[in-house]
Formats: C-alpha cells, sequence, structure tokens
C-alpha cells in the first residue's frame, strides 16, 4: 500500500536500479492522484512477463493457447465497445489553437488538465500501477528517445515488452537525468473493495491526450491498441512529430524495407499507406518466383523516424531512418501464406493475439487465414460461430481490427540493419491509399515539391483501425491525418524544408512515388493482384532511381508503360493494366475540387508552392 505522505506526493520505495529522483517523484505523484493499490516497478524480464500473462490467464483477460499448436502465444479479446483507436476522443493540446491545426481536436491546456485531474483522481483504486521504461529505437542510439508508461493495465505491459526495448536496462540509459517522455495510462475502471473485476476494464469516456509542449502523453478509458500502448502513436508519431519539427527531423506512419537486386544492388525504401491499407504486408514481402534472387527484408512496419545526416562517402547529406520499435501490433483478417507467408512465420509461437476467433483445438482464426473455414470456433465475443451462422447473420470469427502482438526477431525476413543505431539510407518514399477509382497504379513525382502535393492530398477509403464509418474516401495527408501532432500545414511545410535542405546534394534526394493497389473492376473486384505482385511495380521504381528505365509522362507525373513492367509469371493484360492506370479526367475534376476543399481547410500556413502547384494541375487538366 502506498499512503499519502501529504497531499499530491505518496511515498515510493523504488527498486535501487532506479537511479533518477525526478522519475520517482513523477511516480510518486501520479499515483498520489490514481490511488493504485500497489506499484510495480518493471524490469522487462521474461520472468515477468510470464508471470503477468499467467495472471492475465487467471483473470479471465487472456487464453493460453494450445501449446503444442501455438507455444507461448494467448489470446485476449476486449470489449466490443474498445476495438480501435478512438480519432474523436484524441487531443492535442498545445497552448495555441493555431498549433493544433485544424485536422486536429483542441481543448486548451488548462481545461483539459482540469478535466484530466478529475478523470484520474483514484482511477486506479484496487489496481496496480505498472512503471513501464521502453526506448523506442535502439538503446543508447543517438536517434532514439526514452518513455515511461504508468499503465494499469497488465495487458499494456505485455505488449509494451513485445512492441518496444522495455526494461531494466533503459533505467541506466536513464541514468541520474536523462530525459523521458511521460505517458500516463488508465483504463478508467476502478475496483472496490472486494469488487468483481471484468475480463477487460475500460471506461465509456475515453481521452487520449497530447501536451506537445511539455511532451506529455495522458491516456484514459482504453486498453486497445494505439490508445494505450502510448510508445507507438502518441508518441513515436504525435510528440515525435513535433520533436522532429523542431530539430529537423521526420516521424512518419511508414514501414522500411530494404530490398536487394540479383547483381547485389541495395535500396531502402519507405512507405505511408494509412491504417490497415498494407504496411505490414508491404514490409516483409515475398516477390513471385520469377523474380528470382530478389530480396525484400524488413526493417520497420508501421512507423519510420528519418533524420538527415551526412554520407561519409560522398559528403551528401542523405535520409536515414530508424524503426523506433521493436515488434509488430498488425491486423490479423486478410493474412495467410498465400498473402504474407513471412508474416504467417512471425506468427507461430510467441504472439499475443487480440479479438480473434478460437479455435475448438486451441489455436486462433480469422477470416481469411484459410480457405476453408473451421467447422466451429468461438468468436471474439466468446459467441459460438459456425459457418452457416455467419452466413446467415454475418457475425465475424475475428473482429475486422484484430491483432497480433510479435517481436520483430520473430520475422524470417527482418533486416540485418534493422537494430543498427545509425539507421538506413532511404532511396525513395512511397504514398498509397486505398482509391477503388481515379488513382492510378504507380506515378512518379517529378521534384519534391510534386512528390509532396502528392502525399499532401492523399485521399483513401476508411478501415476498420478507427472508431467510425467505414469505406468512405477522406483525405489523409501522408496516412498522418490522425498522427500529425501539430498543425499539418506547418507538417507539408517542413516537408518542404527537409528536401531543400537535401537539395544541394541532388543524388541524395529520395524520389517520390504514388501508388494505388485496390482500384476495383466493374465487380467492386480489386484488379491488381497486389501482395507479391506489388514487387514488380517495387522493381520499376528501383531501375527509375538506377536510372535505366523508361515510363511515360502523363499530367501529373511519371508513369510506366505496360512494357516497362515484369509480367513473368503474371497473367495481366494491356486491358487490365489499362483499368487501373487509365486517369479519367472527369474523375479528376471531381478530385481537384477535394483538393481545392481541403486545402482550404488547411489555408493558414499552407505552403504557397503547393496551392501552385495545385493551380497548375488544374490548368493542365483543362487545357
Ligand atoms: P496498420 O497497422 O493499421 O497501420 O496497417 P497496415 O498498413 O500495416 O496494414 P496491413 O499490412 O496489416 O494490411 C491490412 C489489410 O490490407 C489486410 O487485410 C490485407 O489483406 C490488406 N492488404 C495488404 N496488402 C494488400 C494488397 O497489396 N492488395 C490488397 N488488395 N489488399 C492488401
Ligand atoms: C494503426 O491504426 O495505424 C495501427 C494500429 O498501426 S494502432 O496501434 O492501434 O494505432
Ligand atoms: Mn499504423
Amino acid at each position: 500500500m502506498n499512503q499519502p505522505t501529504m497531499k499530491g506526493v505518496t511515498a515510493v520505495n523504488a527498486p535501487a536500479f532506479v537511479q533518477q529522483q525526478k522519475l520517482i517523484n513523477w511516480v510518486a505523484e501520479v499515483a498520489a492522484l490514481t490511488k493504485p493499490a500497489g506499484i510495480v516497478w518493471c524490469d522487462g524480464s521474461q520472468q515477468e512477463y510470464d508471470r503477468l500473462c499467467a495472471e492475465m490467464v487467471a483473470s479471465g483477460t487472456m487464453k493460453k493457447l494450445n501449446q503444442a499448436k501455438r507455444p507461448n502465444s494467448y489470446l485476449a479479446c476486449s470489449d466490443p465497445s474498445d476495438v480501435a483507436r478512438v480519432e474523436d476522443r484524441t487531443f492535442i493540446c498545445s497552448a495555441s489553437k493555431e498549433d493544433a491545426g485544424p485536422t486536429n481536436n483542441w481543448m486548451a491546456p488548462a481545461e483539459m488538465r482540469s478535466t484530466l485531474s478529475g478523470l484520474f483522481d483514484g482511477c486506479m483504486q484496487g489496481r496496480t500501477m505498472y512503471v513501464v521504461p521502453f526506448s523506442m529505437g535502439p538503446l543508447g542510439s543517438p536517434i532514439a528517445h526514452i518513455g515511461v508508461e504508468l499503465t494499469d493495465s497488465p495487458y499494456v505491459v505485455a505488449n509494451m515488452r513485445i512492441m518496444t526495448r522495455m526494461g531494466r536496462a533503459v533505467y541506466d540509459v536513464l541514468g541520474t537525468d536523462g530525459n523521458f517522455v511521460p505517458c500516463v495510462h488508465s483504463v478508467g475502471a476502478p475496483l472496490a473493495a472486494g469488487q468483481q473485476d471484468v475480463a477487460w476494464p475500460c471506461n465509456k469516456t475515453k481521452y487520449i491526450v497530447h501536451f506537445p509542449e511539455s511532451r506529455e502523453i495522458w491516456s484514459y478509458g482504453s486498453g486497445y491498441g494505439g490508445n494505450a500502448l502510448l510508445g507507438k502513436k502518441c508518441f513515436a508519431l504525435r510528440i515525435a512529430s513535433t520533436m522532429g519539427r523542431e530539430q529537423g527531423w521526420l516521424a512518419e506512419h511508414m514501414l522500411i524495407l530494404g530490398v536487394e537486386s540479383p547483381e547485389g544492388k541495395k535500396h531502402y525504401v519507405a512507405a505511408a499507406f494509412p491504417s490497415a491499407c498494407g504496411k505490414t504486408n508491404f514490409s516483409m514481402m515475398i516477390p513471385p518466383l520469377a523474380f528470382k534472387g530478389w530480396k525484400v527484408t524488413t526493417i520497420g512496419d508501421d512507423i519510420a523516424w528519418i533524420k538527415p545526416q551526412v554520407d561519409e562517402k560522398t559528403g551528401d547529406v542523405r535520409l536515414y531512418a530508424i524503426n523506433p520499435e521493436a515488434g509488430y501490433f498488425g491486423v490479423a483478417p486478410g493474412t495467410n501464406t498465400k498473402t504474407n507467408a513471412n508474416c504467417m512465420a512471425c506468427l507461430t509461437s510467441n504472439t499475443i493475439f487480440t479479438n480473434v476467433g478460437l479455435t475448438d483445438d486451441g489455436d486462433v482464426w480469422w477470416e481469411g487465414m484459410t480457405k476453408e473455414p473451421p467447422a466451429h470456433l468461438i468468436d471474439w465475443q466468446g459467441k459460438d460461430w459456425t459457418p452457416a451462422i455467419a452466413s446467415e447473420t454475418g457475425a465475424k470469427a475475428a473482429h475486422p481490427n484484430s491483432r497480433f502482438t510479435v517481436a520483430a526477431t520473430q520475422n524470417p525476413v527482418i533486416d540485418a540493419a534493422w537494430d543498427d543505431p545509425a539507421g538506413v539510407p532511404i532511396s525513395a518514399f512511397i504514398f498509397g491509399g486505398r482509391r477503388s477509382t481515379t488513382v492510378p497504379l504507380v506515378t512518379e513525382a517529378r521534384n519534391w515539391v510534386e512528390g509532396v502535393y502528392m502525399a499532401a492530398t492523399m485521399g483513401s477509403e476508411t478501415t476498420a483501425a478507427a472508431v467510425g464509418q467505414m469505406g468512405v474516401v477522406r483525405r489523409d495527408p501522408f496516412a498522418m491525418l490522425p498522427f500529425t501532432g501539430y498543425n499539418v500545414s506547418d507538417y507539408f511545410q517542413h516537408w518542404l524544408n527537409m528536401g531543400k535542405m537535401i537539395a544541394s546534394s541532388p543524388s541524395a534526394l529520395p524520389k517520390i512515388y504514388c501508388v494505388n493497389w485496390f482500384r476495383t473492376d466493374a465487380d467492386g473486384k480489386f484488379v491488381w493482384p497486389g501482395f507479391g505482385d506489388n514487387m514488380r511495380v517495387l522493381k520499376w521504381m528501383l531501375e527509375r532511381i538506377e536510372g535505366q528505365t523508361g515510363g511515360v509522362e502523363h499530367l501529373f507525373g511519371t508513369t510506366p508503360a505496360f512494357g516497362d513492367l515484369e509480367w513473368d509469371g503474371l497473367d495481366f493484360t494491356q486491358a487490365q493494366f489499362d483499368t487501373i492506370t487509365s486517369i479519367d479526367h472527369n474523375a479528376w475534376r471531381e478530385e481537384l475540387k477535394l483538393h481545392a476543399e481541403l486545402f482550404e481547410k488547411l489555408q493558414h500556413h499552407l505552403p504557397p508552392e503547393l496551392e501552385a502547384n495545385r493551380v497548375a494541375l488544374e490548368r493542365a487538366l483543362s487545357a
């Protein structure tokens, strides 16, 4: 028990390995506010992880899966009201509203602090508060940053241990006066004395709050994903993007992959697709058989931190990227040995599954995992599920945003440099949305500004990754709409500035591409096979980077002609190619209206180069 010693402070006994008084004082302050029954200082050990998992099995939060089929793996099923990120409950509380910009929810910091102190007062009663120290990026790397999450959810602790470098060694890096981002998380479900807990505690009221100036995160009411694993979207994107703006680097919603040709020429590319639009898949893609000798390797599947550094060989300034995470929190539905065999190989053991179906033999199943569904299983809501029930009621075995949490080291195609503190040099940026119409398969920007324009005006059909309406096109600049921690127009300017900085050495400036794997035919079916066949597009990009191959210029960039892509091993006709590459001028007139609408909304600080690019496009279209 922690007895309040005076108003606002609780005496805490930190273990000897915690060396920083400022950290201990902060833990004491939060404990005084939230009033947990006890405090556990996590050391990140396997024993600690196993103990927490055993406790969660006992409490009903998780089930242990069949040890023979899926060793050391668990299934957690959440409350049906807590299954995805809550964008309308996510706040950027900068001092001035303009700094949060028109795409973020904002509340004045003082007002939010008073709301939060009400909500957090006593919110951990009857629960344990865990102190979770973590490093985003390799421990001690000059690019890495440290956070400490205080949470009353053991599920969060277990996931953070997989997703970040978590544990005792972080305290050594922190030392007596190192900086950390303070992250406070509560499920918002205090327990009265003797009150029986539920399997997935959470609260109807949810607040995911960021204070960019003081670099603090406060999250209340949800135990799920990006709402609760605060190293991920809250720190590594929203807070880190504001740090990057100040310090001259980029925090992006991007996968990073390495691709090596049979001749041994290797490039790294970073790609931004909105949530549930294929980053994990692309980052561990298996090239088609015809691409003998080509290798794709993973640096990261969701987040990239990118910093300009001098290339020692050439003296040029280049962009180097690291993956700040240490694991994957990936979408389960649709993942199978055909679409992503490497991902399936990651999941054979040591995995936490959340909101998928439980088979009768104690294994997991989700829609799209196998062609033949099991005859019976228990769905993510604990109900009986059979194919007949599914076709009658539409019940899903797995929630569409069900996920797996697995360590990056389980990836059979992990890149040798994935943990390198120096990062890897980026040759190209790829931006892609989910668009059933209008946007062609691939376009190369003719210059940096045109590329930034493409990324800034990107649209995508919404997915189950966030609570809200699905399948409607929304503008999702840089796939960062829910993740930019400051005014998005200032963020565009930051991208333009980064380009100008590197432009002094043009060969070091990454090329920018816009892709769309999701054009559909008259029956609503995807025309492009996607997945491993995306290698065909990637290869064309690499040839462009190497200055080898042609392409044709169209209204807003350069695109491959049918003959410019490698078709070996795929039966894909010129007519099909035309369906997914055609540029319908009427559709583009409508599209440009949406760009104009977006720019109107983002007027404040919108870089004039982007508006000029829009006007030029409009002119080209009507010419
Ligand atoms: P977040 O983790 O939410 O940021 O998502 P992500 O971008 O990593 O998405 P992920 O790779 O997990 O893919 C989500 C869904 O997109 C899955 O259901 C996949 O089956 C589907 N998908 C991925 N790649 C392709 C593709 O090339 N074509 C098509 N049609 N679908 C794809
Ligand atoms: C996303 O929604 O983009 C994710 C999953 O990567 S979450 O961690 O929940 O944000
Ligand atoms: Mn993501």
